[in-house]
């Protein structure tokens, strides 16, 4: 392309793609549930973009997941065809939301509340479409869910008997396990989180309830989903741009993981006040924390800590700092989620040139 921008061109702080690794990233999932053939439905809260979720689904994804109705809202007036929200959808104001944004895409929630799952029904029938939904189970996070066990299937069976609503199947999201270092620990973990999701299915199949859906799992458990097979559909996230903190997880075998760090932030050494150190322009503002330390891309042996909310540190102990002020440093983000919801848009890369912008559209939508 003539006339493109060089990356080391762009002002910063800013976030960038790399299209490629990207584009890698969205096969190298496509290929690990086509290896059995399972379905996945990627989990839209890490990239926030309409863009990205059409890329996915080109791949053969058989919908988009969102964390938060307002998440969906952006996907479905996009014209993503297929949501799952997987966190639940309470309180009157978010329910007409949800009623109106089912209008344009088949949009299923999660529930685990008897009152929810009542409210869902009258929302339903304002609205005059049956609503799906499904029936989350804590298999081990402690966060949202139905304990494993018989309770999934006294609401499957009030779901069911409900004229408005269509029981659909059960949702069980072990996060905590996903970046655990050890393979075989990681897949110790995943087949007692899945044994829980298990029970809980063969208590509504004993109740004669049947199940479309068993969804779960991330990125970093995938491969052990996929062969597994217990799961119908698989919702990773993170794998589109990879957090750093991924980067201990074994691959089988010692591989290495298929998925590469597709998402940077671009920062400016700012002031140079020691031999041993820089100051780039790249804070809490530009990187989340909640992940611990963003991490310099490359060879550069630098420690980098936040320096406030503007302003981050480079050290280079024992050695005299190699930057001088204006020197660009790209940053891999510690957790790409809360990093991305940060900015307005992507800067698009490819070769080291700028390839497009693309708007992060539900960046903030957190209600
Ligand atoms: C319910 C649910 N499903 C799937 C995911 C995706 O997991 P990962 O980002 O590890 O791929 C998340 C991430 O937090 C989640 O909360």
């Amino acid at each position: 392309m003539t006339g493109a921008m060089k990356v080391e061109e762009l002002d910063t702080p800013v976030l960038l793609v790399d299209a490629g690794a990207l584009e890698r990233n969205i096969i190298a999932m496509r290929d690990i549930a086509a290896a059995t053939g399972v379905a996945y439905r990627p989990h839209a809260k890490t990239h926030k973009s309409p863009i990205v979720a059409n890329m996915q689904l080109e791949a053969g994804a058989v919908g988009v997941c969102c964390a938060k109705l307002g998440e969906a809202e952006i996907m479905a007036a996009a014209g993503i065809p297929d949501i799952l929200i997987t966190s639940q959808v309470v309180g009157r104001n978010k329910l007409v939301r949800l009623i109106q944004a089912a209008q344009t895409a088949k949009i299923m929630v999660v529930a685990d509340n008897e009152d929810n799952i009542s409210d869902l029904s009258s929302a339903a029938q304002t609205g005059g479409k049956p609503m799906d939904v499904l029936i989350e189970v804590d298999i081990g996070q402690g966060r949202c869910g139905v304990p494993p066990g018989p309770e999934a299937t006294r609401l499957a069976r009030l779901i069911a008997e409900t004229k408005w609503l269509r029981f659909r199947g059960l949702q069980g999201y072990q996060g905590l396990i996903q970046m655990t270092a050890d393979f075989d620990q990681r897949q110790a973990q995943v087949e007692l989180a899945l044994e829980k999701l298990m029970d809980t299915a063969d208590h509504l199949k004993s109740a004669s309830i049947e199940i479309d859906i068993l969804t779960g799992g991330g990125s970093g458990s995938s491969i052990i989903d996929s062969a597994l097979g217990r799961y119908t559909e698989l919702q990773p996230g993170s794998y589109v741009f990879m957090d750093s903190r991924y980067r201990h997880a074994q691959w089988p075998g010692g591989a290495p993981c298929p998925f590469e760090n597709a998402l940077t932030i671009l920062g400016t050494v700012i002031s140079r006040p020691a031999t041993d150190r820089a100051i780039v322009d790249v804070g809490y503002k530009a990187a989340s924390s909640d992940g611990g330390p963003i991490v310099v891309a490359g060879n550069m042996d630098a420690e980098f800590s936040f320096a406030g909310d503007e302003h981050g540190q480079l050290f280079f102990p024992g050695r005299t700092c190699p930057l001088a002020l204006g020197d660009k440093v790209t940053f891999l983000p510690s957790h790409c989620d809360t990093t991305v919801n940060l900015y307005d848009g992507y800067i698009v890369t490819r070769d080291g040139l700028v390839e497009d912008v693309w708007e992060i559209a539900a960046r903030g939508r957190v209600q």
